[in-house]
C-alpha cells in the first residue's frame, strides 16, 4: 500500500527517537512491499525559533493531507519562564485540536523481560495489560482561561465538557473494551466537579448500549492508588484530559520507563497522530541514549490504526519483545547482565528483526 506520513520530530530527544520510528516503518515497507513517503515538518520550540509560531499553518496543512502523523516531543527549557508569551506545548495542543484527534489511546503493557526494571514488585505488575483512553481535545486544557497579569493577579482554567464530547469518547472506550477483556473503568471526580458528574452520567448511559461490557466508575484519587495497588485488574480506563495526563505518567512506571509507552490519538476518520507519552527530555537530548521504543511502538500503532496493517503492527511489537529478550537495553531500563545500547543501535536492532519477520 501507499501511505503518506508526516513526521514532526519536535524538540529535545524528539528527533532522535522519531528517526528510529521512521527506520522501523521503512523496514516494514521493505519487508511487506509497501511504499511510505515521509515529509518532515516543524512543531514546538524548533518551530518557534524558525517561524515564531509553535504550530505553523503549513505544518497543520501538511498533517491534514497525510494519512498519519508521527511526532516526537515538544518542550524546551528556554520557554519555561511563566512570563514567556509563547510556549512549545501550545503547538501540541493546537495540532491535537486542529486534527480533531479527541481520543488518546495509551496502552500500558508490562514486558516480561522488564519485570525487574520497575520500582514496583514484580508480582504486582506481572499481568498488567491496560489501556488508558484519555479525552484529548476538551476539558481543562481547552476551557476558558485567564492568565494573571502581575504576581497578585487572579488566574483560572475551566474544566468544560459537553455531553457529546463525553459520549464520543465513551463509545470509543466501550468499543475497545469489547475487543479486550470487556471492562471499562471510568475515572472522574464526581464528588466535587460538575463536569465530572456530567461525565459519569453520560458514560453510564452509553454503557447501556454495551451490555457485554462491565462498567466500573472510580474517583481519580482512588484510581491513582489502585493503579499501584492492583494494576492488573484494570482493562480500559476512560478519563478526562488532565486526569489522563497524570494517570498515564503514573502508569508508565508499571512498564518500567516512560521510554516504553506509545500513544495513538484518533478522531472520526482513520488519520491519527502518534507520539510517545514521554516528553522532550532536554537533559539527555543529543546524547544518543534516549529509549526509542516508545516512538517505535507508536509507529506500530500508526500501522494498526491509520493504515489497518495489523500483521505489520504485530511485527513491530514482536521485534521489540525479541530485542528485549535478547538482553538489549537503553540506559533507562538497564539492569545487571543486560547489554547496553544507544538510541540508534536499538533502532537498528528492531529494524533488523522486522526485516527477518
Ligand atoms: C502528554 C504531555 C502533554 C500533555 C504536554 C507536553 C502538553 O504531558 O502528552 O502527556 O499534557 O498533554
Ligand atoms: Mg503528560
Amino acid at each position: 500500500m501507499e501511505a503518506r506520513v508526516v513526521t514532526l520530530p519536535g524538540d529535545g530527544i524528539g528527533p532522535e527517537v522519531v528517526a528510529e520510528g521512521v527506520k522501523a516503518l521503512q523496514a516494514v515497507a521493505d519487508r511487506y512491499g509497501h511504499h511510505f513517503t515521509f515529509e518532515e515538518r516543524l512543531i514546538g520550540g524548533c518551530a518557534i525559533a524558525a517561524t515564531g509560531s509553535p504550530l505553523p499553518e503549513e505544518t497543520l496543512e501538511a498533517c491534514r493531507r497525510a494519512d498519519a502523523v508521527l511526532m516526537g516531543a515538544v518542550g524546551d527549557p528556554r520557554y519555561d519562564d511563566p512570563r514567556s508569551p509563547v510556549r512549545p506545548e501550545q503547538g501540541l495542543l493546537a495540532i491535537r485540536k486542529g486534527l480533531g484527534v479527541f481520543a488518546n489511546l495509551r496502552p500500558v503493557k508490562v514486558y516480561r523481560q522488564l519485570l525487574h526494571a520497575s520500582t514496583l514488585k514484580p508480582e504486582v505488575i506481572a499481568d498488567v495489560d491496560l489501556l488508558v483512553v484519555r479525552e484529548l481535545t476538551g476539558g481543562i486544557y481547552f476551557g476558558p482561561r485567564q492568565e494573571a497579569t502581575g504576581s497578585d493577579g487572579t488566574a483560572y482554567d475551566t474544566m468544560v465538557y459537553t455531553a457529546d464530547e463525553v459520549r464520543r469518547i465513551a463509545h470509543i472506550a466501550f468499543r475497545l473494551a469489547r475487543r479486550r477483556r470487556g471492562k471499562v473503568t471510568s475515572v472522574d471526580k464526581a464528588n466535587v466537579l460538575a463536569a465530572s458528574r456530567l461525565w459519569r452520567r453520560v458514560v453510564t448511559e452509553v454503557a447501556a448500549e454495551y451490555p457485554d461490557v462491565t462498567l466500573e466508575t472510580m474517583l481519580v484519587d482512588a484510581a491513582a492508588m489502585h493503579l499501584l495497588r492492583r494494576p492488573a485488574e484494570f482493562d480500559v480506563l476512560v478519563t478526562a484530559n488532565m486526569f489522563g495526563d497524570i494517570l498515564t505518567d503514573e502508569a508508565s512506571m508499571l512498564a518500567g520507563s516512560m521510554g516504553m509507552l506509545p500513544s495513538a490519538s484518533l478522531g472520526e476518520g482513520r488519520r491519527g497522530l502518534y507520539e510517545p507519552v514521554h516528553g522532550s527530555a532536554p537533559d539527555i537530548a543529543g546524547q544518543g541514549i534516549a529509549n526509542p521504543l516508545a516512538a517505535i511502538l507508536s509507529a506500530g500503532l500508526l500501522l494498526r490504526h491509520s493504515l489497518e496493517l495489523e500483521e505489520e503492527a504485530q511485527a513491530i511489537e514482536d521485534a521489540v519483545e525479541a530485542v528485549l529478550a535478547e538482553g538489549y537495553r537503553t540506559r533507562d531500563i538497564q539492569e545487571e547482565g543486560t547489554i547496553p545500547v544507544g538510541t540508534r543501535e536499538m533502532g537498528d536492532l528492531i529494524a533488523e528483526r522486522i526485516s527477518h519477520a
